[in-house]
């Protein structure tokens, strides 16, 4: 019986998903609550034909120098900051994410957090539930998002999403993006330079990826460019901010209020001043986080390390560059799993 791949995942992942990636291969996972430590993770991948990354983790060269059955590795998310690609393309090693069956989901999150923020609906809610309905007060006023600008950082297909949202809401939609798209006539969208976005929008979403270029772009100067009376939201990642910043934007009234997905660093301890802000509306990174889109995502990951261990096309490569070809028959693999169904080439023969 032919042994099956062995797939290393350093943390936990829902169960239903296990189960199934359970069917194809040999599953090694870390099991505890604690962060796997990245040597033992790397002793474990000495063994391995593939990866599940679960995060915190750093994927790099230096991850899977000593792994050389290594044949795929995949994540449960869309975003890969942290994961090294060009070194996992050096080492041959495709990379699975999970674009587009999250985009609905998080564009969801993103518009629930800009209504709720523009409403003041957590302030609202907070002097209802203590009983002090009659003491709010008056200038905890919300503002109409119907005839306002929404100007996105980040166009991609959430972003898109978020668009379409803000539209049904009566809102202008104007992004930055390194290149104007060329669907903006379809979509009803209007490419903006960053300065004259930041001037022109009441409304600031962040979607773009965290990436070099985009590392602590929201910083002083970029806040002072918004209107004082615009609402920021993040819902790309945590560190596109400069945390210190935002801070002193929101108590000096540099801006009027930000609505957070995602803050540097995550989690936010007890302590931090981000929380003792009461213009500041912060989710715990839950963009993606439904019971349907989880499942699709994990799922997905699945078949991208399946595919990897077999070494067959990742359904979703970020470096296809050396992703596997379909047309490549891996025959030793064939017949391996002719001769664990109990089928031989004897069988074939007149
Ligand atoms: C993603 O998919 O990148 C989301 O941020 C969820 O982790």
């Amino acid at each position: 019986m032919k042994k099956k791949p062995v797939v290393v995942v350093n943390g936990l992942v829902r169960k239903d998903a296990m189960a199934y990636l359970a069917e194809h291969v040999e599953i090694r996972q870390w099991t505890e609550k604690t962060v796997m430590p990245r040597e033992i993770l790397k002793e474990w991948l000495k063994e391995a034909d593939g990866l599940w990354s679960v995060r915190p983790l750093t994927v790099d060269g230096d991850l899977i120098k000593d792994a050389p059955n290594l044949k795929v590795i995949a994540q449960a998310a869309v975003g890969y900051d942290n994961v090294k690609i060009d070194e996992l393309t050096a080492a041959g090693i495709p990379y699975g994410n999970t674009p587009g069956v999250l985009n609905e989901t998080v564009a969801e999150l993103a518009f629930t957090i800009i209504a709720t923020a523009s409403r003041r609906i957590l302030e609202n809610v907070t002097f209802v539930k203590s009983g002090r309905w009659a003491e709010r007060p008056s200038n905890i006023k919300g503002f109409d998002l119907s005839r306002r600008t929404l100007g996105i950082i980040g166009m991609g297909a959430i972003g898109l999403a978020i668009s379409r949202r803000a539209r049904a809401f009566g809102m202008t939609v104007v992004y930055h993006n390194r290149h104007p798209r060329q669907d903006d006539a379809i979509y009803r969208t209007t490419y903006m330079e960053l300065d004259e976005l930041l001037a022109t929008s009441d409304v600031v979403c962040i979607m773009a990826p965290l990436t070099d270029e985009t590392y602590h772009m929201c910083d002083a100067e970029f806040f002072k460019k918004m209107k004082s009376t615009a609402l920021f939201v993040n819902v790309g990642r945590g560190p596109i901010v400069d945390t210190e910043a935002l801070i002193e934007a929101l108590k000096n009234g540099v801006i009027d209020y930000a609505a957070l997905d995602v803050t540097d660093p995550e989690p936010l301890p007890a302590d931090h001043p981000l929380l003792s802000l009461d213009n500041c509306l912060i989710v715990p990174h839950i963009g993606s986080y439904t019971d349907r889109t989880r499942y699709d995502m994990s799922i997905l990951t699945a078949d991208n390390i399946i595919a990897g261990v077999h070494k067959q096309p990742l359904k979703c490569c970020v470096n296809e560059e050396v992703n596997y070809e379909k047309t490549k028959m891996d025959m030793e693999t064939a017949l391996a799993e002719l001769k664990a169904a109990g089928v031989s080439l004897s069988d074939f023969e007149d």
